[in-house]
């Protein structure tokens, strides 16, 4: 072609290409509907960010290079067991292997050290393999459907029972007991407190840190790390907030018996991702409500590395999957009353922003279609109980 023809030719070019994407967003319907939420909020909340590269790393590194060895111990009762990894305090210094966990475990119940490491490396496979396999625009109606398959069917009524101190004196325990589903929170005591909290349990929600204090106090003496309050056959859902923590999984399992079973159900890698983006969210848009500062400074309040939902957010993303309709009791908080209606425990953690949680299910009860990266999926009715 020759050099003068050119400029009229990619003007040509230009115009077509100009009128076909205007011909397209003209006459093509679009294909989704924008976003909700605040499309900053939506961008910063959607980066998983610090924290769970942290937990791919580790994980990672505990299948490269983990070593499980156990050692006889008083008498040959129990074995104590190493998890270690190696560590260089500086780059030219020599790896020194470093302990991640240490535990008592039974003299006689758990396969040999080489096994056992072969079945926690295989665990890390698939959770790593599930948290890779994330895709960057997750489908939360999909996410939601196949919660269905964890609990086995839909329940028509359920109720979440968080652990808050509004609970004492509340009386709600028999309204609770008439839920088709009900959710605890973290193990928490019910003995002495059914007239507020109830008695009844179908599932125990509780993050792996609660698995690993009872397989470190319990691994010895009761069978399937004495893990089950509400019984031996309600699951635990456990999230893992430390990959470490899958290993107290296979040893609780094989202290297990026919009578002390160790059902568990470890929570799907994209419902974590989704529970992260939305407490990510509420927080930033607390966060900036607030302060007034720029969104970008909300790392100023919150660490990245442990900022994290809380087990009772997610454990009401799980109900809005499987329930025809979600009441939550124990949530929230008035002056004066205990965080926790079980322990003395004064001060919120800060890994959590629970203030932020509080406008998330103030959400879902009042303006539902208001909640962000739900894209796609329609949350039953919430009521939250005070
Ligand atoms: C495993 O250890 C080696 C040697 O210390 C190190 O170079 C490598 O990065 C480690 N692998 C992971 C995944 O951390
Ligand atoms: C738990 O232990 C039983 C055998 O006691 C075994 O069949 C099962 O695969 C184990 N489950 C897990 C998750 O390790
Ligand atoms: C944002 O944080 C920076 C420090 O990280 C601070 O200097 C700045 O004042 C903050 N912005 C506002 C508007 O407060």
């Amino acid at each position: 072609m020759k050099r003068r023809h050119l400029p009229p030719v990619l003007l040509l070019l230009l115009l077509s290409l100009l009128s076909l994407s205007f011909r397209r967003r003209l006459l093509l319907p679009p294909s989704r509907p924008p976003p909700i939420g605040d499309p900053l909020l939506r961008r910063l909340a959607a980066d998983d960010g610090v924290g769970t590269r942290q937990i791919l790393a580790e994980a990672a590194a505990l299948m490269a290079n983990a070593s499980i060895s156990t050692f006889p111990s008083l008498g040959n009762h129990h074995r104590l067991l190493y998890l270690r990894l190696p560590f260089s305090p500086s780059p030219r210094a020599p790896p020194r292997p470093r302990t991640v966990a240490r535990l008592r475990v039974p003299a006689d119940k758990l396969p040999p050290d080489g096994d056992l490491l072969a079945a926690f490396r295989n665990s890390l496979s698939s959770f790593l393999a599930a948290r890779r396999r994330i895709p960057i625009r997750s489908n939360a109606a999909a996410v939601m459907a196949d919660l269905t398959a964890t609990t086995g069917r839909r329940f028509p009524t359920c109720a979440v029972v968080g652990n808050s101190g509004v609970l004492l004196g509340s009386g709600h325990g028999a309204q609770i007991d008439t839920h088709d589903l009900i959710i605890r929170l973290n193990n928490a005591r019910i003995a002495g407190f059914a007239i507020d909290v109830g008695v009844k349990t179908s599932i125990s929600f509780v993050n792996s840190n609660i698995l690993h204090i009872c397989a470190a106090r319990n691994a010895v003496t009761h069978a399937a790390c004495g893990c089950h309050p509400y019984g031996g056959e309600i699951p635990m859902a456990m999230y893992i907030c430390q990959p470490a923590h899958l290993l107290d999984a296979l040893i609780c399992n094989a202290t297990a018996t026919a009578s002390s079973p160790f059902p568990i159900l470890v929570t799907d890698a994209r419902l974590d991702a989704l529970c992260a983006r939305i407490a990510k969210y509420y927080s930033l848009r607390r966060f900036v409500s607030v302060t007034g500062e720029p969104a970008s400074n909300w790392t100023r309040k919150h660490d990245e590395k442990y900022f994290h939902y809380s087990s009772g957010m997610q454990a009401v993303v799980m109900a809005l999957a499987v329930c025809d309709e979600v009441s939550l009791f124990g949530f929230g908080k008035v002056d004066g009353a205990k965080h926790h209606y079980h322990t003395n425990q004064k001060k919120e953690l800060d890994l959590h922003d629970y203030e932020a949680e509080y406008e998330f299910y103030a959400d879902l009860q009042e303006r539902p279609e208001m909640v962000p990266f739900l894209d796609g999926f329609k949350p039953p009715p919430v009521r939250v109980h005070r």
